[in-house]
């Protein structure tokens, strides 16, 4: 088995660029997990479809491929928020477990490891990881990244909204019964509400090598 390492955290945790940065420190392989709701999403909004349609969401998923997860669509808010919804549904879940579990056992272009991130990865996509990080920043420093990032992209959002969708999200995402997002009783916590993305690749590197050491 080629080592795993699990990121887990809510959104705009900073967990995406912290589990890119270690993916390429490693040269392991790297999945963002929240891309394959985010495709699943994307492929139902343009079929015109609202998410309650279970049966349509299961048969989204189960079309998702590699080249979907490059969409700038991905980024949406509107895309974000039907991800969140449509990944309470556990008929959906299931259709996307198997792509994550493939690309955890068996990485990419025989990378030696693999770094997913996601929600469920350190609970139950790869309960067996390496290394498990759940990742957390208060709503508040969250809510600030998020709206500055979609500044940035030109979509015309108020901070206020912005922290409402947030508040929204997190709350669906731990307390739906499939899957909640959670940390695995043995991940390492790293809160990043105070740290830069420079210290808090540190402190992760640091927490991952921990694991690692001696299986790389
Ligand atoms: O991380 P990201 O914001 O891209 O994820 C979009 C949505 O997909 C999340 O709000 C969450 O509901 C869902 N998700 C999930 N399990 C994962 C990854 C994402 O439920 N492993």
């Amino acid at each position: 088995m080629k080592p795993v390492i699990a990121v887990d955290g809510p959104t705009a945790s900073g967990k995406g660029t912290l589990a890119r940065r270690l993916a390429a420190d490693l040269s392991f392989a790297y999945l963002d997990t929240g891309g394959l709701y985010r495709a699943t999403a994307l492929r139902l909004i343009r079929a015109g479809e609202d998410g309650s349609d279970v049966a349509a969401a299961v048969e989204a998923a189960r079309g998702i491929t590699a080249a979907d997860l490059s969409d700038p669509g991905l980024r949406d808010e509107a895309t974000g928020n039907m991800a969140s919804r449509i990944a309470a549904l556990q008929p959906v879940r299931d259709a996307l477990f198997a792509f994550q579990q493939a690309f955890a056992a068996d990485p990419p272009n025989g990378a030696a490891g693999a770094v997913l991130d996601g929600r469920d990865i350190g609970t139950v996509v790869c309960p067996g990881a390496t290394a498990k990080l759940f990742v957390t920043a208060t709503t508040a420093a969250r809510g600030a990244r998020r709206h500055a990032e979609l500044v940035a992209r030109g979509e015309a959002v108020s901070l206020e909204t912005v922290v409402e969708d947030l508040r929204a999200r997190d709350h669906r995402d731990s307390n739906r019964a499939a899957s909640p997002l959670k940390p695995a009783a043995d991940a390492d916590l790293l809160d990043t509400t105070e740290l830069d993305i420079e210290a808090a690749f540190f402190a992760a590197r640091k927490l991952v090598t921990a694991r690692l050491d001696g299986q790389v």
